[in-house]
């Protein structure tokens, strides 16, 4: 189960299909930063034994997926280029406290909502691509379950880590705020846009 605080609203499913390369080398970025994320959480926490094989296998997959979406990018002869990133990261991160153990619990949950929100919006993609383009449609159905299988692990870590309840009130509260910063916008034609 995805614990965002809200539905995307359907202008964005159109946003998205009419400026379907601009969608994609966004995911391409998010796909490798998101192999980013796992693999600095593995430099920064080398005491924490839980954590390695999950985030090294998460990183593996995230750059299996980035490498996909490259070639993706190639077939419809999109260059991939740099891009530059919509404001949501950014902001989202912005709630992240400072100080451990604090930041090893919100960077988690930060990224089990980035996972939750790229699988909802995976799945109005694999519904509406069918007959626009059909590769795409294929890609996206495959990868929203590897999505909801990292937004799981993610917050499978952090209750290993934390107590459940402490988890469960700061997963409410970073879900409210990532609700929040979706709906500031701008509405980009991009994955979190
Ligand atoms: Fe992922």
């Amino acid at each position: 189960m995805l614990r965002l605080a809200s539905t995307t609203d359907p202008a964005w499913t159109a946003r998205a299909l009419a400026h379907l390369d601009e969608l994609l080398l966004d995911h391409a970025h998010l796909e490798k930063k998101a192999a980013g994320t796992a693999v600095t959480l593995l430099f920064r926490h080398p005491d924490r034994r839980v954590l390695q094989e999950p985030l090294a296998r998460l990183a593996r997959e995230e750059l299996a997926h980035f490498e996909e979406v490259l070639a993706q990018l190639d077939r419809r002869g999109v260059p991939f280029r740099p891009q530059r990133a919509a404001p949501y990261a950014g902001r989202l991160h912005a709630a992240v406290r400072p100080e451990e153990p604090a930041r090893l619990l919100d960077t988690l949950l930060v990224a089990a909502l980035i996972e939750a929100r790229s699988c909802e919006r995976m799945a109005l993609l694999a519904e509406a691509l069918p007959g626009v383009d059909d590769a795409l449609a294929h890609l996206y159905r495959g990868l929203l379950a590897a999505e909801a299988r990292h937004h799981g692990a993610y917050v499978g870590l952090a209750l290993e880590l934390f107590p459940e309840a402490e988890v469960r009130a700061r997963l409410a509260e970073l879900a409210a705020h990532e609700a929040a910063v979706l709906a500031a916008g701008p509405p980009l034609p991009r994955m979190h846009g």
